[in-house]
């Protein structure tokens, strides 16, 4: 296992994250900080065994292939809590700046996917907590990676220093973060112009049928607007190649 400087890590995002571990292998880092963590406690793992994706699916992270990493928020605001996803995204795009956005989120480099991001939330609480789950491409055999519509930091020619980037992700994730707690519109501004979604011809592909048309923008509660019609939930396909 590669050895981590974690009094690193931890110094360099004190101010925003309380305690970040890092561990060679678990099933998904999102389930076990649910099940286990504190509000502001990151997770970070070099493989999953079960990892989570968006829509049920699932998500393969063999070891060292991924900055694969959990964060666990609690939040006062649940009406808001539709914009996480997005600031996630964003997030990421603020420490791969020539990234740019699907709705709601997934990380595309040249048009291919660099990373994939899954919010789970418990609302129905007193203190109702959101754990932030990111699955970022960073060292893959390209013959590994499991769809050809994928990419990964190094294969785009870009090597990262383990620790650094991890320390620069976490701190981009809390600063959008805090501009989420702000209700700063900065947050939408930002995600708006990052996202390569708005102004395509796409396919919503949703559990109650599909829906195709011309996407006019993101609601102030994160929703794509396809036609005029808000959605909440999907996956979005371009129709068209993006930038
Ligand atoms: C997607 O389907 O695009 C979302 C993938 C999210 C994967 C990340 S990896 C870290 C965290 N733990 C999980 O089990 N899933 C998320």
């Amino acid at each position: 296992m590669t050895v981590h400087d974690m009094q690193f890590i931890n110094s360099e995002v004190a101010h925003v994250w309380r305690d970040v571990r890092w561990v060679e292998s678990v099933g998904s880092t999102n389930a076990l900080l649910l099940a286990t963590g504190k509000p502001g406690d990151v997770l970070i793992a070099d493989e999953q065994t079960a990892g989570r994706g968006r829509m049920g699916r699932t998500w393969v992270t063999p070891k060292g292939s991924q900055l694969c990493f959990s964060a666990l928020i609690s939040i006062d605001e649940v009406e808001r809590a539709g914009l996480i996803p997005l600031a996630a995204g964003l997030a990421v795009t603020d420490v791969v700046p020539d990234a740019n956005l699907k709705w709601p989120n997934d990380v595309l480099l040249g048009g291919k996917k660099l990373a994939g991001i899954l919010t789970e939330a418990e609302l129905n609480t007193p203190q109702p907590r959101v754990v932030v789950g990111v699955g970022l491409n960073v060292a893959w055999r390209r013959e590994d990676l499991p769809v050809d519509t994928a990419t990964s930091l190094n294969l785009e020619g870009r090597d990262v220093e383990w620790d650094r980037f991890a320390a620069d992700t976490l701190l981009a994730l809390g600063e959008r973060m805090r501009q989420w707690r702000d209700n700063d519109p900065q947050l939408l501004g930002d995600y708006r112009a990052s996202c390569v979604t708005i102004g395509q011809l796409v396919r919503l592909q949703r559990p109650n049928g599909d829906v195709a048309g011309v996407v006019d923008g993101v609601t102030e509660t994160g929703e794509v607007i396809i036609d005029g019609v808000a959605f909440s939930a999907g996956d979005v396909t371009h129709l068209r190649p993006t930038r």
